[in-house]
């Protein structure tokens, strides 16, 4: 068996020697842009080149090397019948929850003022929050949405969760697809997206949708840049409507440095970093799922490439 790596790593034996290890069976190649074909069985990639399916062309399954894959998808020559199979939480929903978490009592617990305080000498003791005035949102039920929206019903927050098709989570109120939308942001204040990027996604975060949110409202965007119309949050915002933004994922990353957003003291801004890519419990789930297909045994996560995850 034959698995190439396929993924921009200026040092790839990170990955192809823990590789090596967890699947001695196989014969581990790195893609080399200007080498020939290795007639790999599969691979395992994050933003490969076009290239790599014009060459090889045995592939049986590809592996991303995260959980969104709408960058996979977006490769042009991707044969529409190979098996796509994303990242399923290895370790990344835990990461997620604590980063929503930890913006959520920025706003709910008025961190902020207290750092101002401190650096003003001043002890003053700020009312108690009442839970009932941060209903939050999330959008995606997905491995990531759920273990999210879990978290914060466990810490007696208001949970809502809004996805494509009907979910049933405990603790949490669930919306289902585009009629109920609306009934979500309504009774929204904290909106943490968690979406994966598909053609029904893209925007999705704009004023319209914003000026549906309570007031004083928080967004937190873990899911990808393109979800926000970014002009929107900027109108959103400056109308008092939108308090504060964390957002983690942008259009064009890294964010350029003259973009509007680094000015913006209601923004917070981290650089694609609310879920690292565990490199272990990456290649633990991935070479295990690669011996069951090559075993001829059925795995999870193959991505609906139809739907767009
Ligand atoms: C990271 O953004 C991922 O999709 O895993």
């Amino acid at each position: 068996m034959k698995v190439l790596f396929v993924a921009g790593d200026p040092k790839p034996e990170r990955w192809t020697v823990p590789i090596k290890e967890l699947l001695p069976e196989a014969e581990i190649h790195v893609w080399d842009a200007n080498g020939p074909a290795v007639n790999a069985d599969y691979a395992i990639v994050w933003q490969p080149p076009a290239e790599l399916f014009e060459r090889e062309k045995s592939l049986k399954a590809v592996f991303n090397l995260g959980a969104g894959i709408d960058g996979l998808l977006a490769v042009p020559n991707l044969p529409p019948h190979l098996p796509v199979v994303r990242l399923e939480d290895a370790g990344m929903s835990v990461q997620m929850a604590e980063y929503v978490l930890h913006q959520l009592l920025e706003a709910s617990r008025g961190m902020e003022t207290y750092r101002e305080q401190q650096r003003e000498g001043i002890w003053k003791i700020h009312r108690p929050i009442k839970r009932s005035d941060w209903p939050i949102g999330v959008m995606g039920l997905g491995h990531i949405g759920k273990r999210v929206a879990r978290t914060l019903a466990d810490l007696d927050y208001r949970v809502n969760g809004w996805a494509r098709s009907e979910h049933d989570l405990e603790g949490v109120t669930t919306f289902a697809g585009a009629d109920h939308l609306p009934n979500f942001l309504q009774s929204t204040r904290v909106l943490v997206n968690t979406l994966p990027l598909t053609d029904e996604t893209r925007d999705i975060l704009n004023y319209t949708h914003l000026s549906q949110l309570m007031p004083g409202a928080v967004v937190i965007n873990v899911g990808r840049g393109e979800h926000l119309v970014e002009d929107d949050l900027l109108r959103a915002i400056d109308d008092h409507h939108v308090a504060r933004a964390s957002l983690d994922v942008f259009r064009q990353e890294p964010l350029p440095s003259d973009h509007p957003f680094w000015q913006r003291p209601e923004i917070t801004i981290t650089p694609h970093i609310s879920a690292r890519t565990l490199r272990h419990a990456t290649l633990e789930q991935i070479t295990g799922k690669i011996r069951a297909h090559h075993n001829g045994q059925s795995i999870t996560g193959i991505v609906d490439t139809s739907r767009g995850y």
